[in-house]
């Protein structure tokens, strides 16, 4: 028993820190936003991977995206082209918001942005 109080701090200061470890690393790291050089594979993939691509991937885009594909380069090339890629993802007015109830981190749409700024590269 007496081991286990001491340990009580130790064990209170570890949870303090690890909850730390859940804050928005941007908010704590505002340079952690890579803000140039955006890449598609490395950059744009897991953010339509983790966000977008349970409605709009390849094979199921015809059910439940409004057959838009964002899984591949070419499918995203067309929101590209016609703007409304960049106007979902900002809720801009005559555009679906995307996704639906939330909008994307301010750094992840900010990195679309510079992508399609920097020509949208299938790089
Ligand atoms: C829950 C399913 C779902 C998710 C998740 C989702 N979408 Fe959609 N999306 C749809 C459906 C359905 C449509 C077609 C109907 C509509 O426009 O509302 C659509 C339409 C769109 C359009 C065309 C909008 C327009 O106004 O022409 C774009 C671009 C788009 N989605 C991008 C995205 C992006 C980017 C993400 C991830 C950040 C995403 N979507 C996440 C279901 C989804």
């Amino acid at each position: 028993m007496k081991s286990l109080k001491k340990l009580l701090p130790i064990i209170l200061l570890l949870m303090s820190l690890s909850a730390c470890y859940y804050d928005n690393a941007e908010e704590l790291y505002p340079d952690a936003c890579k803000k140039s050089n955006i890449s598609y594979s490395e950059d744009i993939v897991p953010i339509m991977n983790m966000n977008c691509i349970s409605c709009h991937a390849s094979d199921n885009a015809n059910m439940f995206g409004g057959e838009i594909d964002l899984e591949s380069y070419s499918g995203i090339i067309e929101t590209v082209t016609d703007s409304s890629l960049s106007g979902s993802i900002n809720h801009t007015e005559g555009f679906s918001p995307m996704p639906f109830e939330s909008m994307l981190p301010d750094c992840q749409r900010k990195q679309i942005e510079i992508w399609i700024e920097e020509g949208a590269k299938n790089n």
